[in-house]
């Protein structure tokens, strides 16, 4: 990130300068998909891509916003409802504003400020890297900063996200999962804000999505980078399968409740309990809660696996959590189904997997450095021999948290 540049651009837009910048990266998980909303366990890190908001605050209660990617411009008030003709994008910081006036600053007795904002980043959009959340927390800290809550240059990484406030980064994380369901109406989890706002340079995060108590597990790769591959193909089905899934989800524990009336989630479902009364549930529900019970436990093993540093053990887990994302969870695509297996089939990668919500975007693979170029080299040419499409590959590295630059 260039700031001179961004300023640059910003009093180009805006006629001034900026105030600050509020930077929130990507994600990738690790292991651990479609665990969150199961109140289950995951382990995503943060990705050294970020969405960037450069912001000053406005003395009105205008949203002024320019996307300098997509070169659109639009402006809103904080107290009408908006026009629907607004880009969607937009949509994301509007739920963020109104949310963080209703759930944080109306019982501090505070108004949100209208601000200037130009928005810009280099997370790839609708790849299931977390754009979207990426691009609400980038709004939640730009909002907290105009209102004067955040006045120092602040990175994330504490239970007391805002200065002088006791408001923990999980609070922030979900108003962020809360804008999505309700403005952009996915379902989604809790998982992409919590790593956005917490990630750490070199560690994942190991979440556990019902206590949302964290540990930062330091990432040992030794000689193999994470490799990301980017099916480039447009997630259309995302967000409606997503919220059939959830909802195969919900069927499956309230059907297990009759023999286990204690359990709330599939997250309070073991192996053995799914074992005893698998045969009582519908084919699909079947299949999808084994899948969810599974790569919970999966995840524990990985963590186990990474502090010990057994990384072949840990690429196993990532082949097996595929396959059950394809089989059992049905959220996989050809494309992905295609990367997976040219990865796999490639000396020198340890594990290969889709990551994210499925249906198109990524595959996360673990590979032996010295064959990164000959796996790269063969996705190039076996992927569009396929698929008829050009795939996009990324090494990636293990990046920071979101944080607020005030000094630009
Ligand atoms: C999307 C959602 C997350 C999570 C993943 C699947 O990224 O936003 O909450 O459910 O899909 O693991």
């Amino acid at each position: 990130m260039d700031r001179k540049k961004l300023s640059h651009e910003f009093k180009e837009h805006f006629g001034d300068t900026p105030d600050f910048i509020a930077s929130a990266p990507g994600r990738v998980n690790l292991i651990g998909e479609h665990t969150d909303y199961n109140d289950g366990f995951v382990f995503p890190v943060a990705i050294d891509r970020y969405i960037h908001i450069v912001g000053s605050k406005r003395n009105d209660r205008q949203v002024h916003l320019h996307a300098l990617d997509v070169n659109e411009t639009c402006q809103f008030s904080l107290d009408t409802d908006a026009d629907t003709n607004l880009p969607v994008w937009s949509n994301y910081l509007r739920g963020v504003a109104h949310l963080l006036q209703d759930l944080v600053l109306k019982d501090l007795g505070l108004m949100l400020n209208g601000m200037s904002a130009l928005i810009t980043g280099d997370v790839p959009i609708g790849s299931g890297l977390s754009s979207s959340a990426a691009l609400e927390v980038a709004s939640v800290l730009s909002f907290l900063s105009v209102c004067g809550l955040v006045v120092n240059d602040t990175s994330i990484d504490s239970d007391h996200a805002v200065e002088s406030l006791d408001i923990p980064a999980t609070k922030l994380a979900a108003l962020c999962q809360r804008a999505e369901n309700e403005y952009a109406g996915v379902n989604c989890g809790i998982m992409d804000p919590t790593i956005s706002l917490l990630g750490k340079s070199d560690h994942a995060l190991f979440l556990d999505c019902r206590s949302l108590e964290y540990k930062h597990v330091p990432l040992y790769l030794k000689d193999t980078l994470l490799v990301i591959c980017n099916t480039n193909v447009k997630r259309e089905l995302a967000s409606s399968e997503y919220n059939k899934r959830r909802a195969e989800c919900e069927k499956g524990v309230e059907i297990l409740q009759k023999w286990k009336p204690d359990i709330s989630s599939l997250r309070d479902v073991t192996l053995n309990d799914l074992k005893k009364y698998e045969a009582e549930l519908p084919h699909i529900t079947q299949k999808r809660c084994r899948y969810v019970v599974e790569e919970n436990a999966r995840v524990e093993n990985a963590v186990s696996a990474l502090t010990r540093e057994d990384l072949d053990t840990f690429g196993h887990l990532m082949n097996a959590s595929h396959k059950g994302l394809r089989d059992d969870y049905e959220v996989s695509c050809h494309e992905l189904d295609i990367l997976t297996e040219i990865a796999q089939n490639t000396d020198g990668v340890l594990g290969a997997r889709m990551t994210g919500a499925g249906f198109g975007g990524c595959t996360v693979n673990l590979v032996k450095k010295d064959s990164v170029d000959q796996f790269s080299e063969r996705v190039m040419t076996e992927y569009p021999k396929r698929t008829k499409i050009d795939p996009d590959i990324y090494v990636c590295n293990i990046g920071d948290g979101a944080r607020i630059r005030w000094n630009i």
